[in-house]
């Protein structure tokens, strides 16, 4: 078995090397920014029902399901703030090393990290739509009244992510199957692979002959499937050695 120091290396040299890095990203990488997963350990569905995030519930019970919805993607994310792996993936970006980020998150800590190819296949919580007039509001002026949040029309706001049982969204899917298809190197973080179709696209990218580098500190659905190098590692400190051991062999 080899040590995390020379799979490191591997996927610094693959990173380093790479002429179309991309990223896909779930849930793991923003745990170190104090949001919870959904899965695993006392993640959230193991604390909350999915059912309050299932579109045709939250339509016909909006006043039950805004209250959950608020503690689970609220109460926390608006504190929350990027960490070190949000941040690297940054950095990658602006060296025009990393080409994209396509992310099953709805916290916008990609965006606010400084990544500006962010491809949000489940939307975003920022901001919130009108299930009647469709006009939509950012999160914070919203949510800080009352609950459920009403447009002015009278509608009930609904957090822009997307629910179980919505499309995902048409540009956003496009994207993440032309990326997939183009990137030579992808880093899976902080994902299960749980959940379709967003775990079709570091299937794709595998086919297209991607080489696949996973970073998680458990194995999941890819591990044993597609994955060329898992580093069983927590996203903040395996992004930060990769990016150490690229500067030192830079030059
Ligand atoms: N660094 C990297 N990975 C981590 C860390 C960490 N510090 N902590 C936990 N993980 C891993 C867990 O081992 C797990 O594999 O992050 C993963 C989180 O898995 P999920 O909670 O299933 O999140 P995700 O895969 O993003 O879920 C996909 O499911 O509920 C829907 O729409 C929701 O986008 C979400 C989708």
């Amino acid at each position: 078995m080899e040590d995390i120091k020379q799979l490191i290396e591997k996927a610094g040299n693959a990173v380093k090397k790479s002429k179309h890095l991309v990223a896909f990203t779930g849930a793991g990488i923003s745990v170190e920014s104090g949001i919870p997963s959904f899965r695993g350990k006392d993640g959230l569905w193991s604390r909350y029902d999915p059912k309050y995030v299932e579109i045709d519930y939250f339509k016909k019970y909006p006043e039950e399901c805004w209250p959950v919805l608020f503690e689970i993607f609220y109460s926390q994310m608006l504190k929350a703030r990027p960490n070190k792996a949000h941040e690297v993936l940054a950095r990658w970006e602006n060296q025009g090393l990393l080409k994209a980020v396509i992310t099953q998150n709805i916290d916008n800590l990609h965006q606010e990290a400084g990544n500006q190819n962010v491809i949000e296949y489940h939307g975003n919580s920022r901001t919130l739509e009108c299930l009647k007039c469709h006009s939509v509001k950012t999160a914070t002026q919203a949510i800080l009244g009352e609950i459920p949040p009403r447009c002015h029309c009278g509608g009930v706001l609904k957090p822009s992510f997307v629910f179980f049982g919505e499309e995902i969204p048409h540009q956003a899917a496009m994207a993440a199957v032309q990326e997939a298809s183009l990137c030579d190197v992808m880093l899976v973080i902080g994902t299960t692979g749980s959940v379709m179709p967003a775990n079709m696209i570091p299937v794709y990218a595998s086919r297209a002959g991607a080489f696949i580098i996973e970073i998680n500190p458990e194995p999941g659905e890819f591990t044993y499937n597609i994955v060329d190098l898992f580093l069983p590692l927590k996203a903040g400190e395996a992004l930060t050695s990769i990016e150490n051991y690229i500067n030192q062999s830079a030059g």
